[in-house]
Formats: C-alpha cells, sequence, structure tokens
C-alpha cells in the first residue's frame, strides 16, 4: 500500500529506521523473513519462506526443522554464556529471591525432559502446565519443547470447570502443577483444583508432576501423581537430547476466550515463532544478550509466554519471573524496588498495574531510593493505554512511555513505536504504526476501507507473519469462520479502532463479547454460560462496563424463575447477587471479578429475543442512548437505569 510506504517515509524524517525496514518488508515479505531466520539455529534451514497451501491462510518456513528449546538454552551454554543469568525470580510473596544460569536451566530442563518421557511423553504429546510464577513453569515449558511435545500453560486464576475443559480440548498426556499459588490475601491450593478438574474431565491424564512448596504440601493421588522434586532427582546429571521438530509444528496451545463459553485453543508453531521472537525483540523492545528484561505478566497469558518466556532467553538476555503484585506486596513501590535491584531495561506491563500503583502513590514518593538509572523504557499492553495513565507514567519516570497492541492470536505486537529502530514521535492513545508482517486496515461491515479518522473493525491482511497463530488447535473450520470469514482476504482483529491521517493507529474496544478485566481477556459468554448456573436463575446477561482500575468489570444482570421448587422468589436480592457471584467464581475462578449482579423482572431484547447488551452498557455507565426501533417492549429499559441507579 503506497499510503504506508509514504507514512514510513514521513517517519524516517525523524531518524527512526522503522520506514525503511517496514517499505523492505512489504516489498518482498518472503526474503524479509528468510533474511530474519538467519538469527535461529536450525536443525534444517528454510529455502521456502511461505506455503500458502498448508493451513487457513499458509504456513512458515514449511521445509525447516528446529528445536525452539536448543535456541532458548543450548546455544547459549555451547557459545560459552553457561554462567549468564538467565532468570531471576523474585517473589516478595514468598520471601524470597532465586537466580538461575543458562547452564542451570540446561540441567534442570533436561531433568524434566527426561521426567516428562518417563512418564510416556513424546514428541507431538500435549502436557498442560497449571502453575504459579516459579522458575519450574518456565523449566516446564522448556521441557516439553525440548522434547517436542507440546505445552499448554492455563493461568492459576482459573477454577476447575475451565480447566476441565481445555485438559478435554488438549487431551494431555501428562499435566505439571504445584501444590500452590501464593495470592497477597490467600494460599491457593492448586492441587485440589486439578483433583476436581480430573474428575470433570472425559480425558484422563496419565500422569500428573506436582512441585511441593512449603507454603502447602498437596497429597498425591498414588499411581498418578509424582513429586516434581523426586522425578528430576532421578534424572539429574543425564543428557536429553533435543528432538528435531518441523518448523510447522505445533510448540503450544494457549486457550482465550471467545464470544462463546468454549475457549479458542490458539496454536503457535516453533519456526515462525523464532524468528519473529529473534526479531521483535530488538526490533521493538531494544533488548539483546546480557540484558534485563522484566515482564510483569503472568506466564498464563500470551504476553507471559513471548516475553518472559521464549524471547528473552532466545537472545540471551535476562527475565524477571515475579511472584507478586504491583500494589500490596508489600506496597506501590514494589515495581520500582524490583527494577533498581535487578538493573532491569526494559519492563513492561499492562495499564491496570499502573493505575492501581497511581492510586495508591500518585506522587510516586515511593520511587524515592530506588536507583532507575538502568530503566531505558516502560512497555505497555493487555488493553487500551488510557492517555491519562500514559502521561501520568511519563512524568514519573522521565522516560518512553510505550503502548503497543497485539492479541494472543498474533503471539508479538501488531502494532508498536518500535525502540530498536529508532523511536517514532508518540502520540498519546496510539500504539504508532504497524510491525512488520502487519498489514492493517479499518473496514466497515461491508468489507471497505473507510477514510482516516473513521472508526472500523481493523483487519489485518493475509498472510499473518511468522509467529501468528496459524490456526486453532484441531479446529481449522472454527478458525476460518471466528477471523477469516468476515473479511475474504483479512483476518478480523475483533477490534475497533482508525488510522488517522498520519498512519498512526488508534485501538478503542472490542467489536465482540470480550471484556478486557485487568488486562484479562474474558468472555461475557462464558461468564453468562457461569451465571447460569445457579439454579434460580432463568435467563441473565453479562455486560463490561467501565471502571476506573481495572479498564472493565463484568456487572451481571439476573432474572429468576417464578415459583416452584428452588424458586429465589421472595428472598432478598443481595443474598441470590451473592451466591451468583459465588458459582462463578467457583466456574471460572477469581480471575472473572464479578461483583456486580442486579436481579431485575425482565431483559430488554428486540423482537426477536436479542438482548440488547450494547443499550443496557451505556445505561450502567450513564451515557445517553436511542431505544431502538426493534424494541420488544421499551419499559424494560427502565427496569434497568432503576435496578443499576
Ligand atoms: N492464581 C490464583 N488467583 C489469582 C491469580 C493466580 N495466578 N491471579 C489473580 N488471582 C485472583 C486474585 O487473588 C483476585 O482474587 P480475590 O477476588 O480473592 O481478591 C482475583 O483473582 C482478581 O485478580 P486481579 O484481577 O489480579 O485483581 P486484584 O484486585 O488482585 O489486583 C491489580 C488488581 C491491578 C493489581 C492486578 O489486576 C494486576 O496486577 N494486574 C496486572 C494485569 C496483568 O498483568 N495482565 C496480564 C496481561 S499483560
Ligand atoms: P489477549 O489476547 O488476552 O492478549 O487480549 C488481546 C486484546 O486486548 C486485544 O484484542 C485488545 O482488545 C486488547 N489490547 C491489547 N493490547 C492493547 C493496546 N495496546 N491497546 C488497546 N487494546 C489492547
Amino acid at each position: 500500500m503506497e499510503e504506508h510506504k509514504s507514512k514510513g517515509g514521513r517517519m524516517d524524517q525523524h531518524g527512526s529506521r522503522y520506514g525503511a525496514v517496514y517499505a523492505q518488508w512489504r516489498a518482498d515479505p518472503g526474503a524479509f523473513w528468510l533474511d530474519q531466520a538467519r538469527a535461529v539455529d536450525w536443525v534444517e534451514p528454510p529455502r521456502l519462506a511461505f506455503d500458502p497451501a498448508q493451513g487457513p491462510y499458509g504456513s512458515w518456513f514449511p521445509d525447516a526443522t528446529c528445536n525452539t528449546c536448543w535456541n532458548v538454552l543450548d546455544r547459549h551454554v555451547q557459545a560459552g554464556h553457561g554462567s549468564r543469568i538467565a532468570v531471576i525470580h523474585d517473589s516478595p510473596v514468598t520471601g524470597s529471591k532465586r537466580t538461575l544460569t543458562y547452564a542451570a536451566m540446561l540441567e534442570e530442563v533436561q531433568a524434566a525432559a527426561l521426567a516428562l518421557q518417563a512418564v510416556g511423553v513424546g514428541k507431538g504429546d500435549r502436557v498442560i502446565i497449571y502453575m504459579p510464577m516459579i522458575p519450574e513453569a518456565l523449566v516446564a515449558m522448556f521441557a516439553c519443547a525440548r522434547l517436542g511435545a507440546v505445552h499448554s500453560v492455563v493461568f492459576g486464576g482459573f477454577a476447575a470447570r475451565e480447566l476441565a475443559t481445555r485438559i478435554d480440548d488438549a487431551e494431555p498426556v501428562a499435566v505439571v502443577t504445584a501444590s500452590c499459588g501464593i495470592e497477597p490475601s490467600r494460599v491457593v491450593a492448586y492441587k485440589p483444583l486439578l483433583d476436581e478438574a480430573i474428575g470433570l474431565a472425559a480425558h484422563k491424564p496419565a500422569a500428573c508432576l506436582v512441585v511441593q512448596r512449603p507454603q502447602l504440601e498437596a497429597a498425591l493421588t498414588p499411581g498418578r501423581d509424582q513429586d516434581w522434586a523426586a522425578a528430576l532427582g532421578a534424572q539429574r546429571g543425564r543428557a536429553c537430547p533435543c528432538t528435531p521438530v518441523a518448523a510447522t509444528d505445533p510448540l503450544y496451545i494457549l486457550y482465550t476466550s471467545g464470544t462463546t463459553g468454549k475457549p479458542k485453543g490458539v496454536v503457535r508453531d516453533n519456526g515462525g515463532h523464532l524468528v519473529a521472537l529473534a526479531w521483535s525483540i530488538g526490533a521493538i523492545f531494544g533488548i539483546g544478550p546480557g540484558q534485563v528484561i522484566w515482564t510483569a505478566s503472568d506466564v498464563g497469558w500470551v504476553v507471559g509466554h513471548t516475553y518472559i518466556v521464549y524471547a528473552p532467553l532466545l537472545v540471551g538476555a535476562t527475565t524477571v519471573l515475579y511472584e507478586g503484585k504491583p500494589v500490596g506486596t508489600p506496597d506501590a513501590g514494589a515495581f520500582w524496588r524490583v527494577c533498581a535491584e535487578h538493573r532491569v531495561t526494559v519492563l513492561f506491563t499492562a495499564p491496570t498495574a499502573l493505575r492501581a500503583i497511581r492510586k495508591a502513590d500518585a506522587e510516586a514518593a515511593l520511587m524515592a531510593g530506588h536507583d532507575l538509572s538502568a530503566l531505558e523504557a516502560l512497555y505497555l499492553a493487555g488493553e487500551r493505554a488510557d492517555p491519562e495513565t500514559l502521561r501520568w507514567a511519563q512524568g514519573i519516570l522521565g522516560l518512553p512511555v510505550i503502548d503497543h497492541w497485539w492479541q494472543t492470536e498474533s503471539g508479538w505486537p501488531i502494532a508498536a513505536n518500535p525502540r530498536g529502530l529508532g523511536l517514532l514521535p508518540f502520540r498519546a492513545g496510539s500504539p504508532t504504526a504497524p510491525m512488520p508482517g502487519f498489514d492493517p486496515a479499518v473496514l466497515d461491515a461491508s468489507g471497505r476501507a473507510v477514510a482516516a479518522g473513521e472508526m472500523g473493525t481493523i483487519a489485518l491482511r493475509l498472510p499473518l507473519p511468522p509467529g501468528a497463530a496459524p490456526t486453532l488447535w484441531r479446529a481449522d473450520e472454527r478458525f476460518r469462520t471466528a477471523y477469516l470469514d468476515e473479511f475474504p482476504g483479512w483476518y478480523s482483529t475483533s477490534d475497533a479502532g482508525f488510522i488517522d491521517s498520519d498512519g498512526y493507529l488508534f485501538v478503542m474496544g472490542r467489536t465482540d463479547d470480550v471484556i478486557n478485566v485487568a488486562g484479562h481477556r474474558l468472555s461475557t459468554g462464558a461468564l453468562e454460560e457461569a451465571v447460569a448456573l445457579h439454579p434460580d436463575v432463568a435467563e441473565c446477561a453479562v455486560i463490561g462496563v467501565a471502571d476506573a482500575l481495572k479498564g472493565e468489570v463484568p456487572c451481571a444482570f439476573v432474572v429468576l424463575k417464578d415459583g416452584g421448587a428452588g424458586s429465589a422468589l421472595g428472598r432478598p436480592e443481595a443474598e441470590v447477587a451473592a451466591e451468583v457471584v459465588r458459582v462463578v467464581r467457583d466456574a471460572i475462578g477469581p480471575v472473572a471479578a464479578l461483583q456486580r449482579v442486579h436481579v431485575v423482572e425482565r431483559l430488554p431484547k428486540t423482537r426477536s429475543g436479542k438482548i440488547l447488551r450494547g443499550i443496557m452498557k451505556r445505561i450502567v455507565q450513564a451515557e445517553p442512548y436511542v431505544s431502538p426501533p426493534t424494541i420488544e417492549d421499551p419499559a424494560a429499559l427502565d427496569v434497568i437505569a432503576r435496578a443499576v441507579r
């Protein structure tokens, strides 16, 4: 597109190489990515960049073979960097700190790979990892990669039912877990949640490896469960070679929320992922060997997979694994303490974490005494970075604060301000410019590009670049219908936004039923399914409403069954609402963060029965709205207004 070439040209006037690099990619995408592929150690290097015939839209590096674990560990040790720090585990919730060198990680990973092999895990088999933020989570992920097995990490804030859904979809041979996670307010016993999930699931994993933590000992199920330390101890010191896999073979499955209750199993391949990460951590983040990056997210999210686990070690950098919160562990100075203590160069977090810090320490008084001289930039993603929070962060740090936009599906930033290529001029509220490989356009409902400044759905021209999801786990057709059918030739991001006349992209919110709660992606459809588990709920609607701290929070409206046994009629509304909160927490997990539940007599609907969630949201947020002509009963809107008044 000419438009991007000229935009790149304009942006280059500011001294960034971005425009030239983007133009180079556009001129010959295959050559561009084959060139970047030279940063990876291959078993069989790629000769062909892309095969459009494989998968829903094609596959990257179809003739290459590699091993991801080799690239993140062995190659650095072989090059003589074994004594370099790979992982710094900083855990204020347990009061402990631990560092692991590349050599130590390699030893642990080989032992873990052999332990997994001993319970039957081989190439192509799945392993579910349900873990807190401890180094063993990374060890388990790399051990799978070493064997050519496919890991699927499930976020610890999900409850048994969500875990069971993922067990049934991925059909793992083994599960790796820990006895507990530690939240500031409580110890979360993971093992009973896993036992319950396995009980609920139709598929039964053959074995579970359990990391026993001193805070809580888990009971092991004889014949199925093994103590992680003992299982690795039996193997330690033995070598476990890396299994070569096709570049197109899956490295992991990461489940994310879709519009229904059934999560989408986003697949990541091995070769494209390595190439994209090697390019992006240098070009976008400016991180190279020996530097320290701290991504304050969780290994259960894509941000954690990409910039806590894989990309930093791929380039021989040091990653900080932080088991704590931005506030309360012990205070709002925690981020500054960690940055200073570990000489962090790049900090990456979600805007919600900054809002939490700002709320507790608006003047950043707790920054005093922490030497932040190593810190060069702050990166924000996971949700829209509101300009006010962004400006506040810039003010207290005096550093570039870089918003960048991506999704579980894209695997790495679609749009960013690429510090490694030279920063482009900032525009508050915009994650700046598309990265090579991503060619976005803003389309209207009929698939036509809208004018500059006009809102529409952001779509990406196919093919997606290396590192982006080639498909969904065993669900090519769902991939097509979810992402490709809406605009033929394009991938629909389901994000709404616009591109301004200078080419800056603005991402404003989702076009589907996905909501973003404290940087966590949740499906209102899944929340509604959980609310409906309450025996007295006849009907319900869940919407995301604006929240000053978490960006968005879910808000449920429930209509109760009238009469009959189990009816909630006549019971105090608060009692029923509390039960609904409990049911959702038990079904989805604490991460659902559902606190607002309103009991109403009826829901506003169209004559064809569609619940008017958009208007309900406007009512809750006290925004003006127009009653649509198709509404069945206009008075139902007053019911909602009264409920939230
Ligand atoms: N295991 C078990 N429970 C977890 C959990 C985990 N890994 N992570 C969160 N939870 C629980 C919390 O304890 C909380 O439970 P509660 O309702 O009993 O208090 C609940 O899930 C909601 O957690 P959260 O959304 O994190 O809210 P919070 O009130 O505990 O903290 C913030 C608020 C802003 C500090 C926090 O949301 C935060 O740090 N966000 C950063 C977001 C982020 O990193 N996103 C990743 C995408 S980049
Ligand atoms: P996830 O797949 O969990 O990473 O969530 C992806 C979604 O988070 C995107 O589709 C966006 O809706 C939202 N998102 C992530 N980063 C940004 C950002 N920088 N600006 C606006 N929205 C964002």
